[in-house]
């Protein structure tokens, strides 16, 4: 004798953007690929740094947490999609679903401030090159990492807290491929005033990091303009280029699904939000180690020590 408005014990509905079946097929194909290759991308990145002592220094070891960071964060959402693809469901237990909110806002955040934390590194390491040592100590960079971890998942909880004290009755059908915020509150039977003015308040402090990232750029392009020499500006614009490039990734994605209104959310929103929970964590390792030497060198290094058949 459960009251009608009981909503954890009702299960809610993960639609993605399938409405027909060789849709579905074809996301569940994608998603196949995609979630190994983000895997083992990520996971040689952090074992190439880890092997090679050239690569013990803040830079990489900010690369590496970005990586550690990319793995969890596409864990949160992509073996639930392909499980409930082979099982013929799309039911997600309410816990489950805050649980991946949770999670999805914890991690977004953190792999933005660790981004934040990249741009001050590059930023310290091309203005300041003689004081960078000083500046950016081994203790320094613990703390841009554990700050990060701390304030992500610092930002996650008040609006899983929030939106677990809704009431769900009726339509639980998630117009996403996992249980977004935006998704959910539109969902909800109470008022959600609060929530969503919370949700926007919490856009803006995602929006903090970007600030930091924008600083930084403009402290370092304003430094190699200040000593006009077209190497500087090449060597500037090659070492940022690659961190240029994930930002504008990230961000592009995320501004493409918040900063509107909450009624214009539909379904091919999903889609946008697939490139975000699913190519971007596969695009770094490539962007990273494309255009870098060493990075290259030392992912190298690693296949030839791990393959014993290589007859020297
Ligand atoms: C993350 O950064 C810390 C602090 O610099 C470092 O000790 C750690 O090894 C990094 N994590 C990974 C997975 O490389």
């Amino acid at each position: 004798m459960r009251e009608e408005n009981h909503s954890s014990v009702l299960d809610f509905l993960l639609l993605g953007v399938s409405i027909h079946q060789e849709q579905e097929d074809f996301f569940f194909v994608l998603f196949l690929f995609i979630y190994p290759i983000t895997l083992i991308g990520n996971l040689l990145i952090i074992l190439a740094i880890r092997s090679d002592i050239r690569l013990h220094n803040p830079m990489y070891f900010l690369l590496a947490n970005l990586s550690f960071v990319d793995i969890f964060f596409s864990s949160v959402t992509i073996p639930k999609m392909l499980a409930n693809h082979l099982l013929g469901t799309k039911g997600i237990s309410f816990g489950g679903c805050l649980t991946q909110m949770y999670f999805m806002i914890a991690l977004a955040n953190t792999d933005s401030y660790i981004l934040a934390a990249m741009a001050y590194d590059l930023a310290v390491a091309i203005t300041c090159p003689l004081h960078y040592t000083t500046i950016i100590s081994p203790r320094t960079c613990a703390l841009l990492v554990i700050g990060s971890w701390v304030l992500g998942n610092g930002n996650a909880l008040p609006h899983t807290l929030l939106t677990a004290s809704l009431s769900f009755c009726g339509n639980q059908e998630v117009a996403n491929f996992y249980c977004d915020i935006a998704c959910l509150l539109k969902l909800s039977c109470s008022d959600i005033h609060f929530n969503v003015k919370m949700m926007y308040l919490g856009v803006g402090v995602f929006s903090v990091p970007l600030l930091c990232i924008v600083i930084s750029y403009v402290w370092v392009f304003s430094a190699v303009l200040r000593v006009p020499s077209t190497k500087g500006v090449l060597k500037a614009f090659s070492t940022c280029g690659s961190h240029l490039t994930v930002v504008s990734l990230y961000y592009g994605t995320v501004m493409g699904m918040y900063f509107r209104p909450l009624t214009s959310y539909s379904l091919k929103d999903a889609v946008i939000t697939m490139m975000y929970i699913a190519v971007t964590p596969m695009l770094n390792p490539f962007i990273y180690t494309l255009r870098n030497r060493v990075m290259k060198a030392s992912l190298g290094k690693l296949f030839s020590k791990k393959m014993p058949s290589h007859p020297t």
